[in-house]
């Protein structure tokens, strides 16, 4: 059953928290519900962790904390997004089913104690998080407190993947599906290649360790990325479809990661299955352009719900625990993410916490409520965040500006290249489409994220597409990417785009297929990967490092040349007019100063119109108009 993206967000914006209240005595819910008044807090996430307290054994339930906390909550007019509660199995669960924990790739089982142990193609984790979401569904879908359903938690957070016997069997079903014949598995996975070709498919197995110095067959691993993109996202819909079988109406979620390493499940997917997109954020700290990252993800997020509102469901209100150092967040800093966020699209601002916890790995978390109380700085923030939020509420349900510039992010691409065999170990996806997006940031261009099965009218819906290393590209899309630009589309694409089909099958013919040979009329006949430290000039001053090609131009108006190194002489940059209007393509990885250089070049060249740069983000959602200065100046609120 699709929900299919139904809910179009009404009344006021979000403000509040994962709620924990089976942490502390209830007396102290009193105060918590007080407290969330004062602050303006509006709706809680509750039960995320909560399984064995809800179930106590196989089939034992005790209902009546919850019963308690929700009718707190209700009658102070706190409106509650409640968890399925099944993120994290109990004790009882895996000791009864120790076939359930995870397995490594090297064969390890996970023991229970972390959190979210259970492999994801277990039946049995299947049915007990199924039915207890039913359950709680049936209790509860009626309560009119229940604003939204929260489908388990940050799904795929510790196991992406799991590699146990459980697994092998639906691992084969799935390629049997996919594949029909070993015939066509043998050929998809180039198994001539070292001796790897299947006779049955009870030969195959999870791609688990190899001999050393040797990895998975690359397609196997990335169709294990596709794999268990799938079951997770079955979990989802399994416990989803419960809901909704119960009668309950709310919205139905599960909060995403849109975090810069965090791979595995394919957002863009997923966003087709959830009434509303939301996500968790949080700052690398230590990071001195952290907020460029977080605009990063929630464009990206936006760009996952197809430029309608979403739902920032957790980030920080200063430090949280699990970086080296955990830095505190700067008086202004939470202001700047909260709102920031807003302006790109969130109908809210929520954290991850309520209460700092006393006990338990997370106590050293910040939360809106810090361990010191509420004579603090930290909760002084919290309240004056929320009259904040509260005053923001004309943008609630409405959409933020589309952007005229596409950045193309493709989960194939990126699961391809995360593997080893590759002519550089600096190849690193998520990193060229930071810089890239950066440099944009730098200039005030804002951008919206598409993924790949292109559509015309989607691509036809911009001015700029960009390409940073969209390493696998099938026939329709490069066939779409070449008809937009010769249709007056303009494109930027780089290195390492376009190599390899769906299967990870190298073109053939010069590097980048029919998009860099015959459209850019570019002819890539071998790479020269450098060192990060390389610094390679080219004959237009900019500057460069990582990657070389041999690479010659047929027809292109204009080329820019390295200067230096192997390749010298050789294409670093094409422009081609593919249709009415130029597209470039970038043969190697420039700095952080020359891609503002570039890119500067590209936007002026298209008339594209930018608004403030250099840590100032000016963006446009409904009627109103953000202004966010992120070089730790004042705003003026007045
Ligand atoms: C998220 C998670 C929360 C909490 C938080 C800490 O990954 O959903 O439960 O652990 O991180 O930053």
């Amino acid at each position: 059953m699709t929900t299919g993206n139904a809910h179009q967000f009404s009344g006021p914006l979000y403000y509040g928290g994962d709620y924990n209240p089976e942490q502390w005595d209830e007396s102290v819910w009193f105060e918590d519900v007080a407290l969330m008044r004062e602050a303006g807090v509006n709706l809680v996430t509750l039960g995320v962790f909560s399984w064995a307290n809800i179930e106590i054994a196989d089939g034992v339930y005790e209902f009546g904390w919850l019963d308690r906390i929700i009718e707190l909550l209700h009658a102070n007019g706190i409106g509650i997004d409640l968890a399925t509660a099944t993120a994290s199995p109990p004790a009882w669960l895996l000791k009864n089913h120790p076939e359930m924990a995870s397995v490594t790739q090297e064969g390890i089982r996970l023991a229970h104690g972390g959190r979210q142990n259970y492999c994801i193609s277990s039946p049995v984790y299947k049915a007990k998080s199924t039915a207890l979401a039913a359950k709680l569904a049936e209790r509860y879908g009626s309560h009119p407190a229940i604003k939204a359903w929260h489908v388990n938690n940050e799904y795929g957070c510790h196991n992406p993947m799991c590699f146990c016997d459980i697994s092998a069997v639906a691992w084969r079903e799935w390629l049997q599906i996919k594949y029909g014949t070993l015939h066509s598995l043998n050929f998809a996975w180039g198994t001539h290649f070292w001796s790897q070709r299947y006779h049955d498919w009870s030969e195959i197995n999870p791609p688990r360790q190899t001999p050393m110095g040797t990895s998975p067959n690359p397609t196997m691993m990335l169709d294990f990325h596709r794999f268990g993109n799938h079951q997770i996202l079955e979990l989802y819909k399994s416990e989803r479809d419960a809901i909704r079988a119960s009668g309950a109406k709310q919205p139905i979620t599960t909060n995403f990661m849109s975090m810069k390493h965090f791979r595995y499940l394919n957002y863009f997917e997923w966003a087709k299955e959830v009434d509303f997109v939301s996500t968790d954020h949080y700052l690398i700290s230590a990071d001195p352009l952290s907020h460029v990252e977080m605009a990063f993800e929630a464009d990206i997020t936006r760009g996952f719900a197809e430029g309608k509102p979403w739902l920032l469901m957790e980030h920080s209100t200063s430090a949280v625990n699990w970086q080296d150092v955990n830095y505190a967040k700067t008086d202004g800093q939470l202001f700047r993410n909260s709102i920031g966020h807003i302006a790109r699209g969130s109908n809210g601002a929520m954290f991850f916490q309520w209460r700092a916890s006393i006990s338990g790995s997370e106590k050293f978390h910040s939360a809106l409520v810090p361990h010191a109380g509420t004579n603090t700085r930290n909760w002084r923030t919290v309240v004056e965040l929320g009259n904040k939020v509260k005053r923001l509420e004309a943008v609630s349900g409405e959409a933020t500006k589309p952007a005229k510039i596409a950045v193309v992010f493709d989960y194939d691409s990126w699961w391809a290249l995360s593997q080893r065999n590759l002519p550089s170990t600096d190849i690193d996806y998520p990193d060229l489409v930071h810089e890239w997006y950066a440099a944009l940031y730098d200039l005030g261009a804002r951008v919206d994220f598409i993924t790949t099965g292109f559509t015309r009218e989607k691509l036809e819906q911009y001015e700029l597409v960009l390409l940073p290393m969209t390493y696998l590209l099938n026939d329709a899309d490069e066939s779409a990417l070449i008809e937009y630009a010769k249709n007056g589309g303009s494109l930027v694409t780089s290195y390492f785009t376009g190599i390899s089909d769906e299967n990870d099958h190298v073109k053939l013919g010069g590097y980048g297929g029919r998009l860099v040979r015959d459209a850019y009329g570019v002819f890539v006949e071998e790479f020269a990967p450098q060192s990060p430290d390389a610094q390679l000039t080219l004959d237009n001053g900019l500057v460069a490092s990582h990657w070389q090609q041999w690479a010659t131009s047929k027809d292109a108006e204009s080329v820019i040349r390295f200067t230096e190194g192997p390749a010298e002489g050789f294409v670093a940059m094409a422009k081609k007019w593919i249709g009415r209007k130029p597209s470039w393509y970038l043969g190697t990885r420039l700095s952080p100063e020359s891609n503002v250089a570039f890119f500067g070049t590209v936007l002026r060249e298209l008339g594209i119109e930018t608004a403030g740069g250099s840590g100032v983000e000016i963006i446009q959602r409904g009627d109103l108009t953000f202004v966010i200065d992120h070089n730790q100046n004042t705003v003026d609120w007045s």
